[in-house]
């Protein structure tokens, strides 16, 4: 069976998309769809490669029973071609991913992740690297919210 790759991208990849994948990786499995998915994430930077996640990511998700499990790692133009969705944390996310585009061709569909929080579309997933613990647990509601429809679209498409 071939599997349906999904990335998850912010800047540092120690705090939003290591909880993106944590949390997508929990919806799927609850859903019973993970042998459909490959599910990952990146950063645009290389500040924390091979790190792990900011501990208040670690402690915000284990509060709901995910554990996170991830070294950092840099987004490569590879990933255009390999994933079939990556979803940035924020426009600025995706504005560094578009200057990988012009020097790659790609296959991928590029998606702002809160396009999928229903009555926040458009909006970012703010970056919550400089403040407290709220922070933290602000994003993982609207990461959790937002894995639902991004589950269902994904769903709809590939008849899963
Ligand atoms: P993230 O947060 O992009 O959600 O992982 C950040 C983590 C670290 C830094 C910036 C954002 N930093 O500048 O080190």
């Amino acid at each position: 069976m071939n599997q349906i790759n999904v990335l998850f991208v912010c800047l540092g990849n120690i705090c939003r998309s290591p909880m993106a994948e944590g949390i997508f990786k929990d919806v799927v499995e609850r859903e019973g769809l993970s042998k459909h998915f490959n599910i990952d994430s990146a950063g645009t930077s290389t500040y924390h490669i091979d790190k792990n996640p900011d501990s208040r990511a670690i402690d915000t998700c284990e509060k709901k029973g995910i554990i996170l499990c991830h070294k950092g790692k840099e987004f490569k133009a590879v990933d255009l071609q390999n994933q079939q969705y990556i979803l940035a944390m924020d426009k600025s996310n995706l504005e560094n991913i578009s200057k990988v585009f012009s020097t790659a061709s790609y296959t991928a569909k590029v998606l702002l992740m809160r396009d999928f929080d229903e009555k926040f579309k458009g909006q970012d997933v703010p970056d919550p690297y400089y403040g407290g613990m709220d922070g933290f647990s602000d994003v993982f509601e609207m990461l959790e919210r937002s894995s639902y429809e991004l589950l269902h679209y994904i769903r709809s498409e590939h008849s899963i």
